[in-house]
Parts: structure tokens; C-alpha cells; sequence
């Protein structure tokens, strides 16, 4: 079971890590979430062409990397030479694209990590080396099953960790409003949450989804009226790029004594 207790609400979740202010997915933007105090960070997961987990969020290289072509075309040795951080500033130049195992080393525990799975590492044949049963091994491997929380878009890979028998906590991400069917896929994956794009979501779904047991994550909140749009709806956390500029206006809205009182599980 993830360890909740002693999180506060609403969670702050720093969207591949501190993107406002680092380059996004490296250890030096989940370093930055850490250090300002969030609870989670969330991270996006694919393969390399030699079937390691290499911690990028785009198919192709062009946007957040000195490379080119896609992800899956070039080796974990070809991904590491790249320079993950000029995009964003030349003063990140050295940042690399990391393995998931050396951002769960750097995190070792102290926050929930939520890993996502992108939809593109996803297999139908299922081999034994899948994306999903490399993930919960490595989890594993770290002692990070409660400290961790995999989510995905795609029904079918949270199906394939499901089926698994020790592993982390789930989560379906989704871009369309609820239905019963959403719901029931949610429920049959024993989900911990849901994460919606905030732009469909309405309080009604808030509500739909707390009475079937799961907690509500939205993404993307870097303003102060949708952060308090999403508040007003109850949701019990919220995915971030500015973790910072969310702690104040939490802190704004609520009297500390309330912003400190703890999620329970
Ligand atoms: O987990 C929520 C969010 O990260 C999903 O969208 O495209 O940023 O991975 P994306
Ligand atoms: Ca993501």
C-alpha cells in the first residue's frame, strides 16, 4: 500500500519535476521538486532500442535533447551521450536523460514517485522483459513498492501491472471525461487515482470517483484560477510544471493549520 499518512492536503505534484524552472524529466528538475518541498513527482517512462527504461516524456528526440529520431530507435549508451538540458538553458548542458533507476536512487523514498508509462512503450505480445514487469521488478528491486505510483493512459498497461502480483499503486490518466466504463476499468485495477486533464473536469466526476473509492489528481495546474477551480471541486491533489507558485496559493487560500492536515489512505 503507498504510505499516505503523514502527506498533507491538497498534494502538490511536480510535473516531471520542476518543469517551470528545469529541464523537465532530469534529476536536476526532480532534485529542485524535492527541495521545494512537494510530496510526489511524477516522471514519464520508455524504452531504449537495448530495452532499458529511460526517463523522457516525447517519442522523438528533437524537443528536449541534442539528438534525433525516436527514442526506441537508439540505445541506452547512443540516449546517454545526449545533452538533455541546452533546450531549456546552456546552463544545463550536462544534464543527461536518466534511467529510472537512478531517479529512484536519487529519490530513495523521501517523496511518492509516479511513474507513467507511456502509451508507446506498450506491447500486445507481452514479452518477458515487458515495459510493465521491468518497472515493478526494479520497484522492487529499490523496496519502493509503497513509494510508489505507476499511471498510464493506456487501459491495457495498467492491466498488464494489475496482473502482477506484488506491485505499486495505480493510477489512470485520462483526456476525456468519466464514464461508467471509466469507472468500472478504475475500480476492477483497484486504482488509487485518477488523473484528468482539468479541462473536462467537473465536480460531478470529482464526486463519481470519490464514491467509488479513488482519489483525484489533475493535470496540468500552473494558474491560480484553475488551481482554485480545482480546489472548489474538491480534488484531492494537483499535477504541477510550478510547484512553488502552488504551495503559496494553498498557503493563501487555506490557514496553515488546514493546508498541514494529512491525506488519509
Ligand atoms: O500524468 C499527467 C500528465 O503527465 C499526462 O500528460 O503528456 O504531460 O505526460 P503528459
Ligand atoms: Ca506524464
Amino acid at each position: 500500500m503507498m504510505k499516505t499518512k503523514s502527506l498533507t492536503h491538497p498534494w502538490i505534484i511536480a510535473h516531471r519535476g520542476f518543469k517551470k524552472n528545469y529541464p523537465e524529466n532530469t534529476l536536476t528538475a526532480f532534485q529542485a521538486a524535492m527541495d521545494a518541498g512537494v510530496p510526489m513527482i511524477e516522471l514519464d517512462v520508455t524504452l531504449s532500442r537495448d530495452r532499458k527504461l529511460v526517463v523522457i516524456h516525447d517519442a522523438t528526440l528533437e524537443r528536449t535533447t541534442s539528438g534525433h529520431g525516436s527514442v526506441h530507435d537508439h540505445t541506452l549508451e547512443e540516449l546517454k551521450q545526449l545533452d538533455a538540458g541546452s533546450w531549456f538553458h546552456s546552463d544545463f548542458a550536462e544534464e543527461r536523460l536518466p534511467e529510472l533507476g537512478e531517479v529512484l536512487d536519487l529519490v530513495d523514498g523521501r517523496v511518492i514517485t509516479n511513474i507513467e508509462i507511456k502509451s508507446n512503450a506498450y506491447e500486445p505480445h507481452h514479452p518477458a522483459d515487458a515495459i510493465e514487469k521491468q518497472i515493478v521488478d526494479l520497484v522492487k528491486q529499490k523496496k519502493a513498492l509503497d513509494a510508489v505510483l505507476i499511471s498510464s493512459f493506456k487501459a491495457e498497461i495498467l492491466m498488464q501491472v494489475s496482473a502482477i502480483a506484488e506491485k505499486p499503486a495505480l493510477a489512470l490518466i485520462s483526456s476525456d471525461p468519466a464514464d461508467g466504463q471509466t469507472i468500472k476499468l478504475c475500480q476492477d485495477l483497484n486504482a488509487f487515482s485518477w488523473h484528468p486533464d482539468h479541462r473536462i473536469l467537473t465536480e460531478s466526476q470529482v464526486e463519481k470517483m470519490h464514491a467509488a473509492g479513488l482519489k483525484v489528481f489533475p493535470y496540468t495546474i500552473d494558474t491560480m484560477a484553475d488551481y482554485l477551480k480545482m480546489t472548489a471541486m474538491n480534488v484531492d491533489g494537483v499535477i504541477t510544471n510550478d510547484p512553488v507558485s502552488v504551495q503559496k496559493w494553498s498557503i493563501a487560500v487555506k490557514p496553515p493549520s488546514d493546508v498541514a492536515a494529512p491525506i488519509t489512505p
